[in-house]
């Protein structure tokens, strides 16, 4: 897929710049031809005689160098790659990027493209988290930019956490994918996601610790596949992801209605923890403390969504997948569970308290299927939805 393709890399000034010299070595192996641009900071990180040695081509470094708008300028420079690849993607050039600066080469270059960019972002981890990078990034995503990673790590500036640039593998994977079309393209998929609000009273609900973060994570990985996404959501922590159709609810019942509607589907995966119960006898009004004592709520059980699509005679999905959140015996249950709800996988995950995997960003799962039990690794919730992506992708791409 790579061969022949060029990508225009632009290396930013961080540590992580020395990676990008691998990765110029590793997308050439494969049969690209890279074209680097530097900023003004990588060069403190990585020389220019260095990085043209390993692309074997000219380095753009400068937006007002004349010979180089002799030769190509930005807006041609922008357009002749098949793919712009900003990596390291630092703080500064994410801020400029979402906010639509362009005082050096490569924002100008960034601007004027009108091909993809992915970001392959790297920073310190509370330059990751800050609230302004998150925003940025947020940002950039609606605008249609992709990114990989950052990943999990020990950082140069001695402290661990996400803001480490993803591995060459993983970036060349992204590029790989960003250049095609995707397995999944012409699918559509219906994951449901985060918790269920029922209602007590008009101010007041039950709910459950998910924060929605494992869903999101698997409807990106699936959109970044190529599918059309409908995302069916509770009230969740964390924002829907951009590039799918976003369909809010609040209960259970709700959530039923909307999946009924968004299908059909070639697969429809439930990461939402919906809640069993609803309460019958919610009030109209604020429920009032009286002297009569507690309130009595009376409850029922809610639709039953995976076992209710699961079990469609016509129409349906061709893969449902159902997740399961169990404190003990947590394959037991799991493969019980899919017996019970008819569905094709199960995705079990132990949620007791110590294992931090709710509301967390880390999962470990176990993927019950007719074949088996796979016990998966701990790793991130991103990495875990991009794992069952890639394994919805095979089960369902071959037309
Ligand atoms: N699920 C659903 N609708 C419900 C309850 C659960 O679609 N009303 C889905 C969840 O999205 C998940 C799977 O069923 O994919 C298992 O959810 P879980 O809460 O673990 O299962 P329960 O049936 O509630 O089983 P139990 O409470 O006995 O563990």
């Amino acid at each position: 897929m790579l061969a022949g393709k060029r990508i225009l890399l632009i290396i930013g000034g961080g540590i992580a710049a020395f990676k990008s010299q691998e990765l110029i070595r590793e997308l050439r192996r494969r049969g690209a031809s890279v074209v680097p641009v530097l900023t003004r900071a990588s060069e403190e990180f990585v020389t220019p005689l260095s990085v043209s040695a390993l692309a074997a081509e000219k380095v753009y470094r400068d937006l007002f160098d004349l010979s180089d708008e002799h030769e190509m300028g930005h807006i041609e420079l922008s357009r002749a790659a098949d793919l712009v690849v900003v990596a390291p993607a630092t703080a500064d050039l994410m801020a400029k990027m979402a906010n639509g600066l362009a005082n050096d080469l490569a924002s100008t270059v960034l601007m004027a493209t009108d091909k993809r960019v992915l970001i392959a972002p790297a920073m310190n981890v509370r330059m990751w988290q800050h609230p302004a990078t998150q925003r940025n990034l947020a940002a950039l995503t609606g605008d249609g930019v992709l990114s990989v990673g950052p990943v999990d790590g020990d950082m140069a500036c001695g402290e661990y956490g996400p803001g480490r640039m993803s591995e060459v593998p993983q970036i060349v994977a992204a590029i790989d994918a960003a250049l095609s079309d995707g397995p999944l393209k012409g699918r559509h998929v219906v994951v449901t996601s985060g918790p269920t609000h029922e209602p007590i009273d008009p101010v007041r609900y039950i709910a459950n610790r998910s924060s929605g973060a494992q869903g999101t994570a698997l409807a990106a990985a699936l959109r970044d596949l190529g599918a059309r996404v409908s995302f069916v959501t509770g009230p969740a922590r964390v924002p829907p992801p951009a590039g799918v159709e976003v369909i809010r609810v609040e209960t259970a019942r709700e959530m039923a209605d909307a999946v009924a509607a968004a299908l059909p589907a070639d697969a429809a995966v439930f990461a939402a923890a919906v809640a069993d119960w609803h309460v019958v006898n919610a009030g109209a009004q604020k429920m009032k403390k009286t002297a009569g004592g507690m309130p009595a709520l009376d409850f029922a059980e809610n639709p039953d969504i995976l076992a209710t699509v699961a079990g469609m005679s016509s129409g349906r999905p061709g893969l449902v997948v159902g997740f399961a959140a169990e404190t003990e015996s947590v394959v037991d249950h799991a493969t019980a569970k899919r017996a019970r709800k008819g569905c094709d996988w199960i995705v079990a995950n132990d949620v007791s308290a110590g294992t931090g995997i709710m509301g967390g960003s880390e999962n470990k799962v176990h993927l019950v299927t007719a074949e088996g039990v796979e016990d998966w690794p701990r790793m991130s919730k991103t990495e875990t939805a991009e794992r069952l992506a890639a394994r919805i992708a095979e089960a369902v791409a071959p037309r």
